[in-house]
């Protein structure tokens, strides 16, 4: 007799080894997700989870976000794997700092591989089973960079605003097919892409954000459930800020 199909949902999460990206991986498998991550190495809390974990739920390959191929590769897998994908977050990044004169055009090309073409590439890929089952929801992780001028980040918060761009022409697209695109745009929160700020530049963000405190990956996480649910089904082509009032 053939296996019962697996009717839990599927999410298709970039950059799940570390961070915001962890989290959501963890989360998604909380609410009974099937679960596919791709980074460029395995961190030891991800594969203690994988060791904790139904094999047949949470999926990790070491894929290189900018290497296109194995992009499409990781998707035909994961779709051929679970005949369908209810959630895409594109969550991997990379930071980028400097002054855009001082910065070489190699870094430059790296960090929009990954913050820019990669998502673009992952959303185009996971659109093809969304589309046949006229279901889904992009979520694509911005930044209030992407909002706010700041020194030092102007490349990194021009691939934030592509990508909130991304999330209203995409939205439009496809829309009609029942699927819904969405950014979210946090503030600052604790993780290895934040660790290099200084205690300084930490207290005068406290300072200046009206809820008096710095973000937490469980802000995040809490928009992405809602997101994700039933309450959200007329929400598509927005940003939606998660920085306690900082951009306000
Ligand atoms: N932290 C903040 O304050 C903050 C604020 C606003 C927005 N965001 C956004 O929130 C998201 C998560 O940030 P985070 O702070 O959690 O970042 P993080 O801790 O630096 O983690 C980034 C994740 O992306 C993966 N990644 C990076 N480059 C990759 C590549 N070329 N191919 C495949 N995977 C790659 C990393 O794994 P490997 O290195 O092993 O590949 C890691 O799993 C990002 O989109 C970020 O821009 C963060």
């Amino acid at each position: 007799m053939n296996d019962p199909v697996d009717q839990r949902p599927v999410a298709v999460i970039s950059g799940g080894s570390r961070g915001l990206g962890l989290a959501l991986v963890t989360d998604f498998l909380e609410r009974g997700y099937r679960v596919e991550t791709f980074s460029r190495s395995e961190s030891a809390e991800l594969a203690a989870l994988r060791e904790s974990t139904d094999p047949d739920a949470l999926f990790w390959s070491a894929v290189d976000g900018t290497d296109a191929d194995a992009v499409e590769g990781f998707v035909r897998a994961a779709a051929r794997r679970h005949r369908r994908i209810d959630v895409l977050v594109n969550n991997a990044a990379v930071g980028l700092e400097g002054l855009l004169t001082l910065t070489s055009a190699a870094a430059i090309d790296a960090a929009l591989r990954t913050n820019l073409t990669l998502p673009v590439l992952l959303t185009r890929a996971c659109l093809k089973p969304m589309l046949a089952r006229r279901d889904g929801v992009v979520i694509n992780l911005s930044s209030i960079n992407a909002l706010r001028g700041q020194t030092g980040v102007a490349v990194y918060g021009a691939a934030k605003a592509a990508l909130d761009g991304l999330t209203r022409g995409l939205a439009r697209e496809v829309g009609p097919a029942g699927i819904r695109v969405v950014s979210i745009a946090p503030g600052y929160f604790d993780s290895d892409m934040t660790s290099g700020i200084s205690p300084d530049q930490l207290r005068r963000i406290v300072r200046r954000t009206p809820l008096g405190r710095l973000g937490s990956v469980e802000d995040v996480l809490g928009t992405v459930r809602f997101l994700t649910s039933p309450s959200a089904s007329f929400i598509t082509g927005q940003t939606i800020t998660v920085d306690g009032g900082y951009t306000c």
